[in-house]
């Protein structure tokens, strides 16, 4: 079953504050989703296997820890995913950078693939997902849904805010996937907004309306 990790460390706290305030600017909101997401990545990356290797410090011969070059691929859901890949890769930056686009039906209401580009070795690499808001979850399902589809094995979800109902539906979808989140909120509005949230992600990220 998937594990859903909540990261209560008191600086991510204090940053998503500010990011969900309304009167934080679009500058200020991208350089907080920048740096909360380079906090979440030391969290995600707590489990990274690491390797001995020998080296000498200026006092002696020692062995020493290194990570054991485990292939990462970074997927930002399309388009405010985006807001979080470059804090990511501060710390992971030899990760490749996939990208998934999904639009919503205006019949069905079910997200369709419009645009997917993934480094050409899928199958060797573990995968972490990116969507700063995950609400209904349909987005988040379709898009691990298309990785798997190209040979993904190893998935990870991380996002800023959750709603409840967007947890519940990637663990049904998804039971493999562990799910990292900075906040779990209350519930969904009737316009499929996460309450309290933040408004929508990708408007505040790119200053657009
Ligand atoms: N997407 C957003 O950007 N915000 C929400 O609250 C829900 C989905």
């Amino acid at each position: 079953m998937a594990k859903v990790y909540v990261f209560d460390h008191p600086l991510i706290q204090h940053k998503l504050t500010y990011i969900r305030d309304k009167h934080t600017g679009t500058k200020e909101f991208r350089e907080l989703v920048d740096e909360v997401a380079t906090l979440m990545a030391f969290e995600i990356t707590r489990d990274m296997p690491l390797e001995e290797t020998n080296i000498e410090t200026p006092v002696c011969p020692a062995k020493s820890k290194i990570l054991s070059g485990k292939k990462i691929g970074l997927v930002p859901i399309l388009r405010a995913g985006i807001g979080m890949v470059d804090g990511i890769l501060k710390l992971i930056p030899a990760a490749k950078v996939g990208h998934i686009g999904l639009y919503r039906d205006p019949e069905t209401l079910k997200p369709v693939e419009y645009y997917v580009k993934l480094p050409s070795d899928v199958e060797e690499r573990d995968f972490i997902v990116v969507d700063p808001m995950l609400a209904t979850g349909g987005s988040a399902v379709e898009a691990i849904h298309g990785l798997k589809k190209r040979g993904a094995k190893n998935i990870k979800f991380m996002c800023l805010i959750a709603a409840p109902e967007g947890v519940e539906a990637l663990k049904e979808a998804h039971p493999d996937v562990d799910i990292y989140i900075a906040a779990l909120d209350e519930k969904l509005n009737d316009h499929g907004y996460i309450v309290p949230g933040l408004g929508d992600a990708g408007d505040r990220l790119f200053g657009t309306k």
